[in-house]
């Protein structure tokens, strides 16, 4: 379950409804995915794939996205301080930015055109589909990992382009992690 801030107002968010209603009045699309059949985090990325088949395909079609992959990222990742460095400041994509998480976590800081900068942290499970244009920053959390289903209008359009605005500077990329999200079936502290 992702976590939603807004710093600007002191303001924490943690149900999916709010965290979904919120989004969706910024234009973001928040939603929460369950595998079809069991799939291990670390299976490989065809298996992931396949597992959320039904998902993407709807996804697909209904936002003109017309390839699919998974992304993994870890410590042990080559260039990841240079990856990272790439997404950090504010930005914009003429693609969507479409993430599904499979393992890990992540920070997204949003900044609307009417409205405060919405920090909103993802973990497995959640979706998330940031329109093309929307100004936004990424930032992984302190384990440096995450895996994720990404979609694609057109790979070729996949570039940042910076708004040098300098608002991300006036945000701590701060995860709330692990106390914020509930425990799954089966799972103890
Ligand atoms: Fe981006």
């Amino acid at each position: 379950m992702a976590v939603l801030r807004i710093p600007e107002h002191g303001k924490t968010l943690t149900t999916r409804e709010e965290v979904a209603g919120y989004l969706a009045n910024c234009g973001i699309e928040y939603n929460h995915w369950t595998a079809a059949q069991q799939v291990a985090v670390d299976a490989p990325p065809e298996e992931i794939l396949r597992a959320y088949a039904r998902e993407i395909e709807a996804l697909k079609a209904r936002g003109g996205y017309v390839t699919a992959d998974v992304i993994d990222v870890n410590p042990q990742t080559p260039g990841l301080e240079a990856m990272l460095a790439k997404f950090n400041r504010e930005h914009w994509h003429s693609e969507d930015e479409v993430r599904f998480i499979v393992a890990g976590r992540g920070l997204f800081h949003i900044h609307p055109k009417n409205g405060p900068v919405v920090a909103i942290e993802v973990e497995a499970g959640d979706l998330i589909t940031i329109p093309r244009g929307t100004w936004h920053w990424f930032d992984l959390c302190s384990e440096h990992r995450i895996r994720a289903i990404r979609l694609f209008q057109d790979t070729q359009g996949w570039t940042p382009y910076y708004t040098d605005s300098g608002v991300d500077q006036n945000f701590q990329p701060v995860c709330l992690g692990q106390a914020y999200f509930p425990l799954s079936a089966g799972e103890t502290s």
